[in-house]
């Protein structure tokens, strides 16, 4: 599982550069992409990496005895490497290609053993990925849904998490990063706590995989769903990770080819993880390009891209502090790069149109978070989220554009 580790030192123009889609205006604007957190864009590495598998070298993997197919199902197979050696996982064994980090979660969700009054634990911070499939077991099994409080910048109670848990406590399934307060979760705690009482815990790590380093051996995390195209790769694939007797235990969530052992008319008996979870043709050339975008990120200097992240983020916080008509949401210590606010006096669409007619792209909504936004007393916010290509004068034109939207809406 060695990575062709070549770190290049941080410099935002080569890295700009990588980003063919960063040299776009928009609306007569040079493109300012802010909105990180719903979409990362794509480095040429990945662009190539899945237009050279089209053009030279795809086949159906698994299943084939030709070149072709052989050639794809190690390329395929080396993307499952690269997925275990990212989140340090024992083994790519224990790493399931999924479509999403949503079809990650709902695997594990529909896959547990649920009596009416088992209970599962969610934050109210958790994005609609990781509350709808619990949901689902709430409504068809009867399952209890046991929501933990968040101070208002996103901090956990760890007691009041013990608390929650229970002899019939199924899981725990909680953020490792806050898609909308940007704020960091004790992931290792949570798992302790957890652990102490005999509870599985499922981490959703979407945002965490992107904005730090993971190692869920160090976790020693049940569970971990992240997705790949917050991570520079393509859509259409993410990854479950699993411990391995986790694995074992959870029947297959799809039927279909490739994920069986013997199928007969009278009997059918299934693959052993992690092909039992991969039904179907499989989402090859997003997997290639997913093991591209982790090659990529593995060349890069990650302590010098958290930093100027961080840098990002301060910038942000700062500009938007000195505005008294914005109030932010979440100030953890712990905080990637998402800046969550409100402009007082406008809804967050409104900004966040007029913001695009200046180039700026921001996310604007409920950010698939509904009951966090409840508990933030708010319908909607607008969030600005950060990658490793944006300029800290992105930030400055940001903050400009709001003076604008300011002018024109207050
Ligand atoms: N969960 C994604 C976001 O935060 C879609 O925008």
């Amino acid at each position: 599982m060695n990575a062709p580790m070549i770190k290049r030192p941080f410099n935002i123009d080569a890295i700009r550069a990588e980003f063919p889609i960063l040299a776009r205006e928009i609306n007569g604007r040079p493109l300012v992409y802010l909105d990180n957190a719903a979409s990362a864009q794509k480095p040429e590495a990945v662009i190539e990496a899945m237009a050279a598998a089209m053009r030279g070298s795809y086949a159906n993997v698994h299943r084939g005895l030709h070149a072709l197919a052989n050639e794809t199902t190690e390329a395929f197979e080396a993307a499952r490497a690269a997925i275990a050696r990212l989140l340090n996982a024992p083994s790519p064994q224990n790493i399931v290609f999924t479509k999403s980090g949503t079809h990650a979660i709902n695997i594990v969700a529909a896959g547990l053993d649920i009596e009416a009054g088992d209970e599962i634990i969610v934050s109210v911070m958790e994005h609609h990925a990781n509350i709808v499939p619990w949901h689902f077991l709430r409504e068809r099994k009867g399952a209890v849904l046991k929501w933990l409080d968040i101070d208002n910048d996103g901090g956990i109670d760890l007691a009041a998490l013990d608390a929650l848990i229970g002899p019939r406590t199924k899981m725990v399934a909680i953020t490792h990063m806050s898609n909308v307060l940007g704020a960091k979760t004790p992931a290792a705690d949570i798992v302790r706590v957890a652990r102490a009482k005999g509870a599985p815990v499922l981490l959703d790590g979407c945002q965490a995989v992107v904005h730090g380093s993971v190692d869920v051996q160090a976790l020693d995390v049940d569970f971990y769903a992240f997705t790949g195209h917050k991570l520079y790769g393509p859509t259409g694939i993410g990854a479950l990770y699993g411990k391995i007797e986790r694995l074992e235990a959870l029947p297959p969530f799809e039927g279909g080819g490739e994920m069986i052992d013997i199928v007969e008319q009278g009997r059918i008996t299934y693959n052993e993880p992690p092909h039992r979870f991969e039904a179907g043709t499989p989402p090859i050339l997003e997997a290639i390009g997913l093991k591209a975008a982790i090659e990529w990120w593995e060349a890069q200097d990650r302590a010098a891209i958290e930093a100027h992240e961080a840098a990002l983020r301060d910038r942000a916080m700062a500009g938007l502090r000195e505005l008294n008509w914005i109030k932010l949401h979440g100030s953890a210590a712990d905080k990637g790069a998402i800046v969550a606010f409100s402009v007082e006096g406008a809804h967050p669409h409104d900004v966040a149109q007029i913001l695009d007619r200046q180039g700026v792209a921001v996310r604007a909504g409920h950010h698939c978070a509904q009951p966090l936004m409840k508990r933030l007393g708010v319908t909607a916010t607008a969030r600005a989220s950060f990658a490793c290509y944006n300029r800290l004068e992105e930030v400055d034109a940001l903050i400009g554009a709001l003076h604008k939207a300011r002018k024109l809406l207050g």
